[in-house]
């Protein structure tokens, strides 16, 4: 067994789990944020993407284990209150889901994508950067539009596409 206590959301969590207990399951079932989502387990579809200390990672990769002591940002975690995320509102503006199952995953990547290139972003970047993130509905045209139409906010307003959580911590 393992004891872990990471920020989560700005806000602290921790408990006793098993030692091969899952970023993903950890967040899920320990700490109650099913908004992270499981597509496959191992690695490819990127459902699961949360932030890390600051980083995209696929949370089916990591051990709760490992990520103790990290601060971590889900999905949950974007939005002040009803004011959505500028990525989430981008993806909504321009129909950047359908089923929604992949969007959690697709947000957390295309927000890191973001502040990575604080340059801004062309079509083949984001198109390349997308390879861990798997949509089974949109066809990937409308994701790529609304990643690009949030970055070019980002841009303008020079700033760092932060979260709610980041900002409180
Ligand atoms: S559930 Fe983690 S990459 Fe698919
Ligand atoms: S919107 Fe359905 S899997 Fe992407």
């Amino acid at each position: 067994m393992s004891e872990v206590s990471l920020v989560v959301n700005g806000r602290r969590v921790g408990g006793v789990v098993e030692d091969r207990t899952l970023l993903v399951q950890f967040l899920r079932e320990h700490v109650g944020l099913t908004g992270t989502h499981v597509g496959c387990d191992t690695s490819q579809c990127g459902a699961c993407v949360v932030h890390v200390d600051g980083k995209a990672v696929k949370s089916c990769t990591m051990l709760a284990a490992q990520a103790s002591g990290s601060t971590v940002v889900t999905i949950e975690g974007l939005a002040n209150g009803a004011d959505l995320h500028p990525v989430q509102a981008a993806f909504k503006e321009h129909h950047g889901l359908q089923c929604g199952f992949c969007t959690p995953g697709m947000i957390m990547s295309a927000t890191d994508m973001i502040n990575r290139h604080p340059e801004g972003l062309d079509e083949a970047t984001v198109r390349a950067e997308l390879e861990g993130n798997i949509c089974r509905c949109t066809g990937y045209h409308n994701i790529v539009k609304a990643i690009l139409a949030a970055s070019k906010t980002r841009s303008k307003s020079k700033g760092k596409v932060a979260s709610k959580a980041k900002k409180a911590a």
